[in-house]
C-alpha cells in the first residue's frame, strides 16, 4: 500500500526514471521542479549527487537551503510504494502574501506513469494529518482553474472555495479532523531526521 515518506536514497533509480519520464513529455516543469532540475541534475545520477539532492530535500523542513523557488521553510513527502517513487508533496511552514493568492500551503505531483489510479487523492489525504502537526490549519490550496485533475483532488479531500484569483482557484481545507483521525495515512517514519 503505497504510503508517505521523506525523501531517501533508496529511490534513486526510481526517481530519476520518472523526472525522465517527466521531462520528455510534452508539459514544461514548473519553476519549483526547474530550480531542482538546474541544481542537481548535474550530478544526481551518481549517488553522492542524490544524496545531496535527498540532503537539500530533507534540510527545507528545517528552513536550510531554501532555494528562490521555496520562501519559506516546507517538508518535502513523497508517496511511494516499496522502494518506487510514486509522487511529491510538500506542505510550506507558512504562506508569503503571493503564495496566499497562488501555491498556498500544499503542492503535489503524481508522476506521469502513475496518474489516474487515486494516488493524488490518496496522498493528499494521508498528508492533512501531517499539515495538522505541522501547524498548518487550515491549509490553502490552489490550482490554475483549467486543472480539471488538481480541481477534483481538492474537492475530493474537502476543500472548500474561497475564490477565484486570476486563474487561481483558492481552496481551504481544515486538517484538524484528519490530525485527530491520523488521516488514512500513518505514514511511520515521516517524522525522522536520518537518512538511513
Ligand atoms: C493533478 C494530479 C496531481 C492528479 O493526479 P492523479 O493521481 O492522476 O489524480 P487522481 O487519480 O487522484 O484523480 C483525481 C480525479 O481527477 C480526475 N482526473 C485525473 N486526471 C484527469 C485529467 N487529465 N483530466 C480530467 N480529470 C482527471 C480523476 O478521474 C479523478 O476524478 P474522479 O474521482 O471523479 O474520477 C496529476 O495530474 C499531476 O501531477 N499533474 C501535474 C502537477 C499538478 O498539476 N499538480 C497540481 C497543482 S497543485
Amino acid at each position: 500500500m503505497p504510503r508517505l515518506e521523506p525523501p531517501h536514497l533508496r529511490f534513486h533509480r526510481s526517481y530519476l526514471a520518472a523526472v525522465a519520464e517527466q521531462t520528455a513529455g510534452p508539459r514544461p516543469v514548473g519553476p519549483l521542479m526547474a530550480g531542482v532540475l538546474d541544481r542537481h541534475a548535474g550530478g544526481w545520477q551518481e549517488s553522492e549527487g542524490f544524496a545531496r539532492f535527498v540532503a537539500e530535500m530533507r534540510a527545507w523542513a528545517r528552513g536550510d537551503q531554501l532555494p528562490p523557488e521555496m520562501p519559506v521553510p516546507a517538508t518535502v513527502l513523497w508517496w511511494t510504494e516499496g522502494d518506487t517513487h510514486l509522487g511529491t508533496l510538500f506542505i510550506r511552514h507558512r504562506l508569503t502574501p503571493q503564495l496566499l493568492d497562488f501555491g498556498g500551503h500544499i503542492g503535489a505531483a503524481v508522476n506521469a506513469g502513475a496518474r489516474g489510479r487515486g494516488h493524488a487523492t490518496a496522498m493528499l489525504r494521508a498528508a492533512l494529518p501531517f499539515a495538522g502537526r505541522l501547524g498548518v490549519d487550515p491549509a490553502l490550496l490552489t490550482c490554475d482553474r483549467s486543472n480539471t485533475a488538481s480541481r477534483k483532488v481538492i474537492e475530493k479531500c474537502g476543500g472548500v472555495l474561497e475564490d477565484r484569483r486570476g486563474n487561481s482557484l483558492r481552496y481551504w481545507i481544515g486538517t484538524a479532523n484528519a490530525t485527530k483521525t491520523g488521516g488514512t495515512g500513518s505514514a511511520p517514519g515521516v517524522e525522522a531526521s536520518s537518512q538511513s
